[in-house]
């Protein structure tokens, strides 16, 4: 498979083998990177699980970064091999189980980059978000938050996350929220983001076993059914770019989504609401 400058790039995965919920084995990264690239996806910063905490205690930091090290190599030399049009990097999905994580080691952050991907432990939002994530800009890194469409705790509306984008942070949504993989709660979150011009990017957080896929095709589709084309060239595309070579991402216009397909969202949710 050649590859060349043009296709999409995905900054939230799990296909470093054997280290976390995703990718088990070469056998599952050979099915996934099949499905990334017949997506389109030609450039992936992939991005194991990693607590916070285990910044702090040196010890545990290098062996659990060891670990990382010895799946990154087998993850990098197999894609070489087999995927060879296929760009993929290193980083992390770092989880703030503590407000002020040591982020200084490169292999912690997006391809080296002043960018962190970071998420709320449990998928629920701790309290003062806001401090959390000033301390860390104040570092000289930028934190992006994965999938803030689906915590628990975060007001209905999803007001709070726009706070933490004037905190500094950036916002990156899954592929499959905005086509109800996560629930209606989420979906709804995810379109109100894009209604407000908040999302940053899109990503995957495709997490490599074979009963799973990217979404990022299934997306696609309904972004541009919304009128949505241009925000996910930026979102999936343009966006990412410019994080894994280091630059701002760039603004996105607000999403207008047609009143009937809101109407169609609402009723969904609220009859399930009601059951
Ligand atoms: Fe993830």
């Amino acid at each position: 498979m050649r590859g060349n400058s043009r296709g999409f790039t995905d900054l939230h995965s799990h296909l470093v083998p054997g280290v976390d919920d995703g990718a088990r084995n070469l056998e599952d990264v050979r099915a996934s990177l099949k499905k990334m690239w017949q997506a389109g996806i030609r450039r992936i910063v992939t991005t194991p699980h990693f607590d916070g905490s285990l910044t702090k205690e040196k010890t545990l930091l290098s062996s659990r970064l060891a670990e990382m090290d010895e799946g990154w190599h087998r993850l990098k030399t197999f894609a070489e091999e087999e995927f060879p049009g296929l760009e993929v990097h290193r980083g992390q999905e770092i989880m703030l189980d503590i407000p002020d994580p040591d982020l200084s080691d490169p292999r912690l952050r997006l391809a080296g980059t002043t960018y962190v991907l970071v998420e709320w432990p449990g998928l629920q939002v701790p309290p003062s978000t806001g401090p959390v994530l000033e301390r860390i800009g104040a570092g000289g890194v930028r934190p992006i938050i994965a999938h803030p469409e689906r915590y628990r705790g975060l007001d209905r509306e999803g007001y709070m996350a726009g706070e933490w984008r004037e905190r500094g942070a950036l916002l990156q949504v899954n592929h499959g929220s905005l086509v109800g993989r996560y629930g209606d709660l989420p979906r709804r979150r995810a379109l109100m983001f894009l209604e407000r011009g908040w999302v940053d990017l899109l990503a995957s957080d495709f997490h490599g076993r074979p009963h799973l896929s990217p979404g990022l095709t299934e997306a696609r589709q309904a972004m541009a059914g919304w009128g949505g084309g241009g925000q996910f060239g930026l979102l999936a595309d343009v966006n990412p770019k410019r994080i894994l070579r280091g630059e701002d991402p760039l603004p996105v216009q607000e999403l207008a989504i047609k009143s009937g397909v809101w109407d169609r969202i609402r009723g969904a949710f609220q009859s399930r609401e009601r059951r």
